[in-house]
């Protein structure tokens, strides 16, 4: 049948979303799939609804393509998706949502707390310490990150926030390194890929060292002592799981460098697919290469 691949959108992530939709419309095509790109951003659910998808990999980040509102659109119009419900879509979208499941779960996150104009700031500081992250629930690619080592820099740090977001998180910063865990499936055949480390240059794993450098190191399978590796892994089928998360997602940690204790940080229900991107190394250290993971992930879209 034919199929869509959704890519582009109308989110701050648009420039990566090009990037992701057009390897995987690629790898789809190369195999033969009858795979047609749809930009959301540039067009109706008026004309989504006229294209005649029979399926469609959803290769959209952030807002509208990722939080739920596409997926409820989709299952209005009856066509299959890949990738999480509406429900997991919006609940992984929402950094301060999915830390209130991961809490009741079990599931190790940041210490944190949500800012709003009553926050005493000074209290803010005396309570998650120096330096700490402030944050855009529902951002993604790091767009809008400040780590915050002053006290002074945090009102501009929180106003940078409440110009994109309603609501600004402010996490405990973890000192140690970072890694991110791919999970494939869902409820209890959902398992994880290997995980990958992240050396980003001076510790900056930002929107540039992302996706735009190649200064920025990866080591999958991430060289950790195996029983750590099984923790971190479990911890991360347990948060994808805690928020009903389905077909593929990636979940983001962070190891605490003074007692190797892991920290989970968020899901992306829609993560990235561009050759930086580490859903796609991960598969391949399962030898799974990229136009494989791509059909693989597309064999999964359902209603
Ligand atoms: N939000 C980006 C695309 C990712 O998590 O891969
Ligand atoms: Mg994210």
């Amino acid at each position: 049948g034919k199929v869509g691949v959704l890519f582009g959108g109308r989110s701050a992530e648009r420039e990566i979303s090009l990037i992701s939709g057009n390897g995987v419309l690629q790898a789809l095509k190369s195999r033969g799939i009858d795979a047609h790109p749809f930009d959301p951003g540039t067009h109706s659910l008026a004309d989504l609804a006229a294209q005649g998808f029979d399926r469609v990999f959803i290769a959209l980040h952030g807002r509208y393509g990722e939080d739920g509102s596409l997926q409820g659109a989709l299952e209005q119009l009856g066509i299959p998706y890949t990738g999480s419900g509406v429900m997991a879509s919006s609940v992984g979208m929402d950094k301060i949502t999915t830390k209130k499941l991961w809490l009741m779960e079990g599931v190790p996150t940041p210490k944190y707390a949500t800012v709003d104009a009553d926050t005493d700031l000074d209290a803010l500081v005396a309570e998650l310490g120096l330096p700490l992250i402030v944050k855009p629930p529902l951002e993604g690619s790091s767009i809008g990150i400040t780590k915050v080592t002053d006290r002074d820099q945090l009102a501009d740090a929180i106003a940078l926030v409440a110009s994109m977001d309603d609501a600004v998180l402010a996490e405990q910063f973890v000192t140690g390194r970072e890694f991110t865990v791919a999970v494939l499936g869902q409820g209890a055949a959902a398992r994880a890929l290997p995980i990958v480390e992240i050396v980003a240059p001076e510790g900056k794993y930002d929107y540039q060292n992302k996706y735009f450098t190649d200064d920025t190191q990866y080591h999958c399978p991430a060289p950790l002592p195996d029983e750590l590796t099984q923790q971190i892994q479990r911890h991360a089928v347990n948060a994808y799981r805690a928020i009903g998360c389905e077909g593929w997602g990636r979940v983001d940690v962070l190891v605490r460098e003074s007692d190797m204790r892991p920290f989970l940080l968020e899901v992306n229900t829609s993560p990235g697919m561009t050759t930086h991107s580490l859903v796609p190394m991960a598969a391949r250290a399962v030898g799974i290469g990229y136009e494989d993971l791509c059909v693989e992930i597309l064999r999964s879209a359902r209603l």
